[in-house]
C-alpha cells in the first residue's frame, strides 16, 4: 500500500513536470517563424513602445523612419553604370561624420552618416570610434510568462557609409559591450533590404552571430548562424571580423579564419536566388535589444541599468574596405 501511495505521488509529480515543460514548449511555438514585409527594427529608439508578447529576436540595425530628418543619398554612379565605392581604411583619427539632416549628398565629404542618438552617442578619441548606449530617463523591467523586457528603450547609435559597396570584402576591428541586453552590430545594408550581418551580443561573449536578409524579406531564425569566438571572446579584447562578399557567395570570417559560406546556389526558390546582391551601405551600431520578451531573450536582457556604472560601450578601432573592381567604379 505504501508502495502504491509513493508510485502515484511519484506519477502526478511527473505529470506535473511535463505539464510544464509543454506549457514551456507552446510558448515557445508562439513566436512565428516568419513574417514578411514587417520591419525587423524597432521603429524608434526614443519612443518605442514594447508589446508585452514573446516576440522573435530582432536583428540587424535600428534604421532611420523620420523621413523628414533624415537624407535619402543617392548612390554614387560612374558613367560605366557602376557602382562608385571608395576602398580605403578607417582608423578613426580623421574620420568626417555629419549628421543626416546635413549630409549634402556628395559622399567625398564624409564617411560616415549619423542616423541616430543624441551628442553623446558616440565620441572619436585616440584613434577609434566610441560608441555609445545611453540609459532611458526612466524604465520599468516588466515580467512575462516567456521572458522580462524594459518599458523603455536606451539609445544608441546607427553609422550609415556614404559609399555604397557592390561586393567586396569589409573588416572591422571591435570590441563589444559585454553588457546582457546590448547588442552591437556591422552590417552591410541595400536600400532595397539586402543585408548581411555581424551582430555581438552582450552576456555570450565566447560568440558571434552571422546572419543575412535578401530584399527585405524578413525570416525570422532562418539564416542565423552562431559562430565561436576564441578566448579572452568579444570584449576584452579587438577582433577581426570580416565579410567576403562576391556574387556567388559569402564568406564569415573571424580573426581571418572562415566560420561560415553561403553558396549563392544555396538560396535558389523557384528559380530565383535570393542572395543579396545590390550595392550597399556599411553600418556599424549599438542598440538596446532590451524592448520585447523574445529580443531581450536574444539580446541576453534586459538591461539592468541600476546595476550599470557607465553606459555601455562598444569600440570599433578600424574599419577596412575593398571594393571588387569587377563590380565597382573603385576609388581611393
Ligand atoms: C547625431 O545625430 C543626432 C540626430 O541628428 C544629433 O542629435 C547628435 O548630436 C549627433 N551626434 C553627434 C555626436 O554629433
Ligand atoms: C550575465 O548573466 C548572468 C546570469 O544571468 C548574470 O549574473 C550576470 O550579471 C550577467 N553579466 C553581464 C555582464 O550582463
Ligand atoms: C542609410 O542606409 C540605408 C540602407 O541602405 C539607405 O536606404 C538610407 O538612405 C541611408 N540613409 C542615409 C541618411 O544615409
Ligand atoms: C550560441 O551558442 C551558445 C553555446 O551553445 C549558446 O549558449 C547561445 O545561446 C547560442 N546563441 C544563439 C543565438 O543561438
Ligand atoms: C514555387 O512555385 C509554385 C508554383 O507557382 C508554388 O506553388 C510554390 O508555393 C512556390 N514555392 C515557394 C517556396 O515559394
Amino acid at each position: 500500500m505504501a508502495r502504491l501511495i509513493k508510485f502515484s505521488i511519484l506519477l502526478v509529480l511527473v505529470l506535473l513536470v511535463a505539464g510544464e515543460v509543454l506549457g514551456h514548449r507552446k510558448s515557445h511555438s508562439k513566436v512565428p517563424k516568419k513574417i514578411k514585409g514587417h520591419s525587423h527594427v524597432p521603429k524608434s529608439q526614443h519612443h518605442h513602445k514594447p508589446t508585452p508578447v514573446a516576440q522573435p529576436a530582432v536583428q540587424g540595425i535600428p534604421q532611420p523612419t523620420s523621413a523628414s530628418s533624415v537624407a535619402s543619398p543617392t548612390p554614387a554612379t560612374a558613367a560605366n553604370g557602376k557602382n562608385i565605392c571608395r576602398s580605403y581604411t578607417d582608423t578613426f583619427s580623421n574620420t568626417r561624420i555629419v549628421e543626416a539632416q546635413d549630409y549634402n549628398n556628395d559622399p567625398k565629404t564624409a564617411e560616415w552618416i549619423n542616423l541616430s542618438g543624441t551628442t553623446s552617442t558616440y565620441s572619436l578619441d585616440g584613434g577609434q570610434l566610441n560608441m555609445i548606449l545611453n540609459p532611458p530617463s526612466s524604465y520599468e523591467t516588466i515580467t512575462t510568462s516567456y521572458h522580462p523586457y524594459n518599458s523603455q528603450l536606451g539609445y544608441g547609435l546607427t553609422l550609415n557609409s556614404t559609399y555604397l559597396m557592390h561586393y567586396g570584402t569589409v573588416s572591422a576591428k571591435i570590441k563589444a559591450s559585454p553588457i546582457g541586453g546590448v547588442v552591437t552590430a556591422y552590417i552591410t545594408m541595400s536600400p532595397e533590404g539586402d543585408e548581411i550581418d555581424w551582430e555581438l551580443v552582450g552576456n555570450d561573449t565566447l560568440h558571434a552571430q552571422s546572419n543575412w536578409y535578401w530584399n527585405g524579406v524578413i525570416l525570422w531564425g532562418v539564416h542565423g548562424g552562431n559562430h565561436t569566438v576564441p578566448p579572452p571572446g568579444i570584449s576584452e579584447t579587438f577582433n577581426t571580423y570580416t565579410l567576403n562578399w562576391t556574387p556567388d557567395a559569402i564568406t564569415w570570417l573571424i580573426n581571418g579564419n572562415p566560420v561560415r559560406t553561403l553558396n549563392k546556389a544555396d538560396t535558389v526558390v523557384n528559380g530565383t536566388a535570393e542572395f543579396p546582391n545590390r550595392p550597399s551601405h556599411i553600418q556599424l551600431g549599438i542598440w538596446d535589444g532590451s524592448g520585447a520578451p523574445g529580443t531581450a531573450d536574444w539580446a541576453n536582457g534586459p538591461i539592468d541599468w541600476k546595476s550599470q556604472k557607465s553606459n555601455p560601450r562598444t569600440y570599433v578601432s578600424e574599419v577596412k574596405i575593398e571594393c571588387d573592381p569587377t563590380w565597382n567604379q573603385v576609388i581611393n
